[in-house]
């Protein structure tokens, strides 16, 4: 067994190693997340190495490409790290973890089709590590985890092979990652990050090495999981807010409200923080960040309702997209049934390349199975099949051919379309989910247009 050389739990051993550039970093899971968490951690000069259980992923970084495309900045430092040969990938755990002092783990932590979080990925991680680790190193997680799962599961599993002893020959903590996908390079480097050890040692040295990889302020909790306790409270906040202005626009809808406008001026009041309404809330955390609080409520008998019938709501609004639909086919006493419907952004949310729990798939098979032929566009797949659909390159091209078009994801590019060429759409219907299209600017364009939340137009 190779033995750490830097004492991962002294302090004046890791500063050292980080002055010295000695210290050897393992990211394990480069996915969205975890890339550029290494990225960032070879660019401060630190021997870096990812490992991944993702073939394909390895030899497209192997053959020096950059994956996420919608990154904007880590292509160049990814350019910068190989050419500096400081970072490296491999898909064996087994050559990475024994040589390295830090270990951080970025593993998914999705949902089943229950809805019941799934932590099989960090579960199998640490199993590995408890017969890989070298003794004094320093395992980090930034995964998102529920309040208590380093303390009741991650250790016991890291020591099941009776080699490793935490606070004597490992340690833990966690540093939750907070940044928003197509910003991580600006979140990264601007965002306070969370910090929590097993022991207050150990949260000021994981302080002390994401200052100096990040040049980020880092927030000291007194623990693991009251660290991991914030970062849920944080995005479920976001997940019951959405849900509540969801359910305040459909009122508005019917008194001829436009809940923008009141957002608008809501948003002049000090305490408002504004949030949006929208065909659903998607992507790898919002949704999942929610169930894994009702898992903990679960485990701990405690009943959460806010956060269930937020969740009921955010789930049921594709539902309110098609009623609106439905809606404007009846306005024009058309069927729904065979005809053709463009689909703009299947993403979950804007300017990303990312169609994780998107509401656009929810979407798209309610009306299919109201018998209608969809189309799908989205700036970010191209030449591509998602949803078991072909992508198109091009909407202006196709508009003629629509009956409907119903806006899904409020990406930029949609923002600028010129208004007069939805006047090209078949049977002139245009749905907008997010509020994009301002009502006034359609007036006199002859569409039958509904917006989710916009009553008075
Ligand atoms: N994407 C986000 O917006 C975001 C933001 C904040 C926090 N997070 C959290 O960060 C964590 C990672 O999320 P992500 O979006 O980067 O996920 P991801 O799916 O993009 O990346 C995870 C990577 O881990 C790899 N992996 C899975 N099992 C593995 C194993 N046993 N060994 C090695 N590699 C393995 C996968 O192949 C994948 O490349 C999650 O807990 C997520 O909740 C994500």
């Amino acid at each position: 067994m190779t033995t750490s050389k830097i004492n991962m739990n002294n302090l004046e051993n890791v500063r050292e190693s980080l002055n010295s550039k000695s210290l050897k970093v393992c990211i394990i899971g480069i996915g969205r997340i975890g890339l550029p968490t290494a990225l960032s951690f070879a660019k401060s000069g630190l021997k870096t190495i990812g490992v991944d259980i993702n073939e394909n992923l390895i030899k497209t970084i192997n053959s020096g490409n950059f994956p996420l495309e919608d990154e904007p900045g880590y292509d160049v430092i990814f350019d910068e790290v190989i050419k500096d040969e400081l970072f490296s990938v491999t898909t064996k755990i087994e050559d990475a973890v024994p040589e390295s002092d830090l270990i951080v783990l970025s593993l998914p932590t999705p949902m089943d089709k229950n809805n019941i979080p799934d932590y099989s990925a960090l579960r199998n991680v640490a199993i590995q590590l408890s017969t890989l680790l070298s003794p004094n190193s320093l395992v980090i997680v930034e995964s998102t985890i529920e309040p208590g799962f380093i303390e009741d599961e991650m250790i016991s599993l890291i020591s099941k092979s009776g080699r490793l002893k935490i606070e004597d020959n490992f340690s833990i903590g966690v540093c939750p990652e907070n940044a928003n996908p197509g910003e991580i390079l600006h979140d990264f480097t601007n965002l306070p990050r969370l910090v929590g050890g097993i022991n207050q040692n150990i949260t000021k040295i994981i302080t002390m090495i994401y200052k100096y990889v990040f040049s980020v302020d880092l927030i000291e909790m007194e623990n693991c999981k009251t660290a991991n306790a914030v970062k849920l409270t944080t995005n479920v906040f976001r997940d019951i807010n959405i849900a509540f202005v969801n359910e305040l626009s459909i009122m508005f809808e019917k008194l001829g409200i436009d809940t923008m406008k009141v957002l608008e001026a809501a948003k002049a009041k000090y305490n408002f923080q504004v949030h949006y309404p929208g065909a659903g809330v998607g992507g790898p955390c919002l949704p999942i960040n929610s169930y894994q609080l009702l898992n903990t409520a679960r485990r701990t008998g405690v009943k959460l309702t806010i956060i269930e019938s937020g969740r009921m709501i955010n789930e049921t609004m594709p539902d309110h997209v098609i009623r609106l639909t439905l809606d404007a086919f009846n306005e024009c006493k058309k069927s729904i049934d065979k005809s053709k419907i463009l689909i703009m952004g299947i993403s979950y949310k804007p300017n990303v390349k990312d169609i994780q729990l998107s509401p656009a798939k929810d979407i798209i098979k309610k009306f299919q199975n109201l018998g209608s032929l969809v189309h799908i566009y989205d700036p970010f797949f191209h030449s591509t099949e998602i949803f078991g659909l072909k992508t198109e390159n091009n909407f202006e091209n196709i508009l003629s051919e629509m009956d409907a078009v119903v806006i899904v994801t409020g990406h930029d590019e949609f923002k600028n379309i010129e208004i007069n060429s939805f006047s090209k759409i078949k049977s002139k219907i245009l749905i907008d989910s997010r509020g994009i299209i301002d009502p006034i600017s359609i007036k006199n364009k002859n569409l039958i247009f509904r917006g989710l939340g916009r009553g008075n137009i």
